[in-house]
C-alpha cells in the first residue's frame, strides 16, 4: 500500500506544492480547503474534501475517511493571514485569525493523533512561519497564532514520541503564493512555493523538529530572535522605538 498524506489547505500555495511533492514520490494525498470549484479542479490528482478547519466534526469526518486506507503524515497548514491597515489592532480579525491558525492546528491534530495511537505510528506536522519567532509590529495576531504553533508542535513532539508519533515544525520565511503577493512591504530571499515543498519533504523524511527555509533568512530571524528584547525593539522599528515611559 502507497504511504498516505492529508494536508490541510492542500488546495492553494504552500499546501498545494508539497501535496503535489508528495504525489510526486508515490504516496496517497488527500487535501481540504473550503472553496468547491477549487476543490472540483483538483480531484484528478487527490482525495479533495470541503472542510473548515475550524469545524472539528468536519476535520474528523475528512481525515477519518481519508484514513480508511491508511494514514502516515498529517500536515496542519490552513491558516489566513492579513495586512492590517490602520494603526491599532483589529481584534475581530485577531479572533478569527486564532481561530483558524490555532484552534485549526488543534482539530485537525487531534483527529490525528487518535489515528496514530491506535496505530503506535504517524507524523504531525504543523506550519508556523519564521513571523511566530519575534513578535512583528502591525500583525499581532498572525505573529502570535504562529508563535502558538511553534510552541504546540515542541510540547507535542516531546510528549508524543513515546507512542511512536513525530512532530515536526515547519518555519517558512517569505514564499511567493496567494497570501504574499497581495503584499506590497519588501520581502527579502523570496522563495517558491516548490522550493518550500522540497524542503518540507526533506525535513519531514528525516523526521527533523524544526525545518526553516530558506537558510540565510532564517539564520538572520533566528539571531534576532535570541537578543536582548529592548535590543529586538529598536531594529526591528528601525531605530525609531519610543522609549518613553507614559
Ligand atoms: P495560501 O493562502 O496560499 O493557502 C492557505 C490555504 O489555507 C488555502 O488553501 C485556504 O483555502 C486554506 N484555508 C484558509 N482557511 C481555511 C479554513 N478555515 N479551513 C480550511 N482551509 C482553509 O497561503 P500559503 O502562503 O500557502 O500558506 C500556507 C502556510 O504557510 C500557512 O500556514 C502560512 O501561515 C504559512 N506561511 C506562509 C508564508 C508565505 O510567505 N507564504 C510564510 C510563513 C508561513
Amino acid at each position: 500500500m502507497p504511504k498516505s498524506i492529508f494536508i490541510t489547505g492542500g488546495t492553494s500555495g504552500i499546501g498545494l506544492a508539497t501535496a503535489r511533492k508528495y504525489k510526486s514520490e508515490g504516496y496517497r494525498v488527500g487535501v481540504c480547503g473550503r472553496n468547491q470549484e477549487v476543490l472540483d479542479s483538483l480531484k484528478d490528482e487527490f482525495q479533495v474534501y470541503k472542510v473548515d478547519v475550524v469545524n472539528l466534526a468536519d476535520v474528523k469526518k475528512a481525515i477519518e475517511d481519508f484514513a480508511t486506507d491508511g494514514l502516515d503524515i498529517v500536515i496542519a497548514n490552513a491558516e489566513i493571514g492579513y495586512s492590517n491597515k490602520k494603526d491599532t489592532p483589529d481584534f475581530d480579525m485577531a479572533r478569527k485569525i486564532m481561530d483558524i491558525n490555532v484552534t485549526g492546528v488543534f482539530n485537525t491534530f487531534e483527529v490525528a493523533t487518535e489515528i496514530f495511537l491506535k496505530q503506535r505510528s504517524g507524523h504531525l506536522v504543523g506550519v508556523a512561519s519564521l513571523a511566530g519567532l519575534n513578535g512583528l509590529p502591525g500583525v499581532p495576531a498572525y505573529s502570535g497564532s504562529k508563535a502558538a504553533v511553534i510552541k504546540i508542535c515542541e510540547s507535542l513532539n516531546i510528549d508524543l514520541r513515546k507512542f511512536g508519533i513525530n512532530v515536526t515544525c515547519i518555519n517558512p520565511g517569505f514564499i511567493d503564493t496567494p497570501l504574499t503577493q497581495k503584499n506590497k512591504h519588501p520581502m527579502p530571499f523570496l522563495a517558491t512555493a516548490d522550493d518550500m515543498a522540497n524542503a518540507i519533504f526533506n525535513g519531514v523524511k528525516k523526521k527533523k523538529a524544526n525545518v526553516y527555509y530558506p537558510r540565510l533568512f532564517s539564520g538572520v530571524v533566528l539571531t534576532l530572535s535570541f537578543l536582548p528584547r529592548i535590543l529586538y525593539r529598536y531594529i526591528i522599528s528601525g531605530g525609531k522605538y519610543n522609549y518613553t515611559k507614559y
